[in-house]
C-alpha cells in the first residue's frame, strides 16, 4: 500500500491512474478537491478496490495519523499543493498554508509513523516530495538548464512556498534519517490539466472561439513535459531512486510560449477545421505577469544515468495526444468549468479571456 496525497489533481490523478494501470500496489489517495481536484478524473476507478479515496486535508494531522495507522503505507508520494503561479500572485496565503504547513504536517505525521516501524521496513520506506523546476529562478537565454546543484532563486509566491516545502523534506531526511526523495519537473501538459495553464486554456479557449491570451511578448521558454513521462520518471525514482537525493527531470524540450500557442491553433485546425479560419485569428497579447520568470531549462542527465529514465513522447506526439484528448472529452472540461473556474477568469484576463 502507498499513500498519495493530491491525486485527485492533473498529474497526481494521471500518476494514481497510470500507477494501477501498470499493476502497482493498492493506495490511499487523500485529496482536499480545492478547484484544483476533480473526483471525475478518477471516475474509471469506480469499484476498483485497489483505490481507497479520503476526501481530506495534509494540514490535519490526526487525519494523518489514522490514515499511517491503519493503512501503514510503505510509502508517500507527496503532490498535493497550490500550482498556479498566477493565483499565488493574487493571493499567496492558501500557497503558505497548503505546500509549507501542509508539506511540514506530512513531513511529521510520516516520522512519527516511520519511527514504529521495524528495521526493515524503515530502510524501506520512501516519502516522494514532489516539486518544480521553478524553485531555480529564471534562466538567460545562454545560460545553461538547471542542474541538480543549481543555486534556489524562487521568484514567484507559489515557487517561493515549493522551495520551502522542499528545505523542510531535505532538512527532514539529514536531521532524522527519514528517506527522502525529491524530484523537480518541468512544465507538464496532457490529460485531466485544469484549463487555467496555457495549453489547455488555449485548448479550451481556441474551441469555444474566445481569446487566446499570451503574456507579454509571448517569448519566456518553457521545458514542456508529457505528464505520462512524469509519472513514469516517479515511479524510477520511487523504485530505485537513493534517499537524500535529488532528481531533475524534463523533457529537453525549450519552446516559446506563442510557439506552443501557435502548435495547439494548428492541430486544432488540423483536427477540427474552423469555418471561420486559423484559430491563430484569436491571439491577444495581453499585460505581462509581475516577476514573470523568463526562462526554465532541466538537464535530465542525472536521472537518465543513474535510472535509465527519458521521454517517450516527444513534444508533437504528446500535444497530439493532448489535443485529441480534450476533443474526446467535452464533458470532463465542462464540469471543470464551474462557477468558480469563470469567477477565476473574469478576476485574472478581465474578460479578455471569456
Ligand atoms: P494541481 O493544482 O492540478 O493539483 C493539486 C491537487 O492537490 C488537487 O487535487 C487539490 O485538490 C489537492 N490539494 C490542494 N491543497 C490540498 C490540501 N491542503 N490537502 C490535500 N490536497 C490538496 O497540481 P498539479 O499540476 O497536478 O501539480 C502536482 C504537484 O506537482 C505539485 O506539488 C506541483 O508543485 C508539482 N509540479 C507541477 C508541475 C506542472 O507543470 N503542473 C510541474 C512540476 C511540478
Ligand atoms: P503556466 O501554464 O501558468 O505555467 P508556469 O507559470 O508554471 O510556467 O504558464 C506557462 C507560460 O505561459 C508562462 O510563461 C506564462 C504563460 N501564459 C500565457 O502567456 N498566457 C496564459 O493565459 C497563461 C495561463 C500562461
Amino acid at each position: 500500500m502507498i499513500l498519495v496525497t493530491g491525486g485527485a489533481g492533473f498529474i497526481g490523478g494521471n500518476f494514481v491512474l497510470d500507477w494501477l494501470a501498470a499493476g502497482g500496489e493498492a493506495l490511499v489517495n487523500l485529496d482536499a478537491l480545492t478547484y484544483a481536484g476533480n473526483p471525475e478524473t478518477l471516475a474509471t476507478l469506480a469499484g476498483d478496490a485497489r483505490h481507497v479515496f479520503v476526501h481530506g486535508d495534509i494540514c490535519d494531522r490526526p487525519l494523518l495519523d489514522r490514515l499511517l495507522a491503519t493503512h501503514r503505507p510503505r510509502a508517500i508520494v507527496h503532490f498535493a499543493a497550490e500550482s498556479h503561479v498566477d493565483r499565488s500572485i493574487h493571493g499567496p496565503g492558501e500557497f503558505i498554508r497548503t505546500n509549507i504547513e501542509g508539506t511540514f504536517t506530512l513531513l511529521e505525521a510520516a516520522r512519527a509513523y516511520w519511527n514504529t516501524l521495524d528495521a526493515a521496513a524503515r530502510r524501506a520506506f520512501r516519502f516522494h516530495h514532489v516539486s518544480t523546476d521553478e524553485v531555480y529562478g529564471s534562466l538567460r537565454a545562454d545560460e545553461a538548464p538547471f542542474c541538480e546543484e543549481h543555486p534556489y532563486q524562487p521568484n514567484s509566491p507559489y515557487s517561493a512556498s515549493k522551495a520551502a516545502s522542499d528545505h523542510l523534506a531535505r532538512a527532514w531526511f539529514h536531521t532524522y534519517g527519514l528517506p527522502v526523495l525529491a524530484t523537480h519537473c518541468s512544465n507538464n501538459y496532457g490529460p485531466f490539466h485544469f484549463p487555467e495553464k496555457l495549453i489547455p486554456l488555449t485548448i479550451v479557449n481556441a474551441l469555444a472561439g474566445r481569446t487566446l491570451p499570451v503574456y507579454g511578448d509571448g517569448l519566456n521558454v518553457r521545458d514542456w513535459l508529457y505528464v505520462g513521462d512524469h509519472c513514469r520518471a516517479i515511479r524510477d525514482v520511487l523504485a530505485q531512486g537513493r534517499p537524500g537525493e535529488t532528481y531533475n527531470i524534463g523533457g529537453g524540450n525549450e519552446m516559446t510560449n506563442i510557439d506552443i500557442v501557435r502548435a495547439v491553433c494548428a492541430l486544432l485546425d488540423e483536427l477540427r477545421p474552423d469555418p471561420a479560419g486559423s484559430r491563430e485569428r484569436l491571439i491577444a497579447f495581453v499585460a505581462d505577469r509581475p516577476g514573470h520568470d523568463r526562462r526554465y531549462a532541466i538537464d535530465a542527465r542525472k536521472i537518465g544515468r543513474e535510472l535509465g529514465w527519458r521521454p517517450r513522447e516527444t513534444f508533437e506526439s504528446g500535444l497530439r495526444k493532448t489535443v485529441r484528448w480534450y476533443l474526446d472529452h467535452p464533458e470532463w472540461v465542462a464540469n471543470v468549468q464551474s462557477g468558480a473556474y469563470r469567477g477565476w477568469i473574469d478576476k485574472h484576463y478581465g474578460g479578455a479571456g471569456t
